[in-house]
């Protein structure tokens, strides 16, 4: 064989190996594009199909309906849960509380001749008619010299216990 046979040979076989490597490279990335394209139409296909998108619906489904008697309503919801915890205990004030909020308002000012709050000459003569008598024009009112009291101080909403509990407190404050 003559060197220039050799010479040519090994073009032939450079120029191969090249083409051959670029060969690979296409079909490394008509591989990769391929998937890549499966991947999406699948993800699409998939958000159509009937049985995934009830999946979604039932995950993504409000875990309570309010249902008001008397009226009709579709429930496709999971099963009503009824509650039978205690019922909600009515929520009792202290006396400072009843004080703050309802009495105040006249004990706190002398307002409409009410009798200060701390005002020791003012609820003597009531501290000494008693207790019982002072929870009892409290809680029904009354009209005295000085004014009229109303009922409960005018809340009705209050209960016997929690205006004594704040005529307690204004006694305390003397
Ligand atoms: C609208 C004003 C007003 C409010 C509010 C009010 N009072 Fe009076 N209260 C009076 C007046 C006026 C008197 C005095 C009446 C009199 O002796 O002539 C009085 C008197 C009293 C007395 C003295 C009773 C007695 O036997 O002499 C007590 C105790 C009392 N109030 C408790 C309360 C309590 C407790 C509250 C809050 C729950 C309250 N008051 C809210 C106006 C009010």
């Amino acid at each position: 064989m003559s060197s220039e046979e050799t010479k040519h040979d090994q073009q032939f076989y450079d120029r191969f190996l090249i083409i051959l490597g670029a060969l690979l490279g296409v079909t490394v990335f008509l591989f990769v594009l391929s998937r890549w394209i499966g991947v999406e139409n699948m993800n699409r296909s998939m958000q159509n199909d009937p049985a995934y998108q009830a999946a979604v619906g039932a995950r993504i489904l409000p875990v309570a309906k309010v249902a008001i008697e008397g009226e009709d309503y579709m429930f496709d919801g999971p099963e009503v849960v009824v509650y039978e915890g205690p019922e909600i205990l009515e929520v009792i004030m202290t006396g400072p509380q009843v004080y703050n909020s309802v009495c105040a308002a006249c004990h706190g000012t002398g307002l409409a001749g009410a009798p200060m709050t701390g005002d020791t000459a003012a609820w003597s003569a009531r501290v000494s008619n008693g207790t019982e008598m002072m929870n009892n024009n409290a809680v029904n009112g009354f009209q005295g010299s000085a004014g009229f009291m109303p009922a409960k101080g005018g809340d009705p909403r209050l209960s016997d216990d929690e205006v004594i509990a704040a005529v307690q407190y204004m006694v305390d404050q003397l």
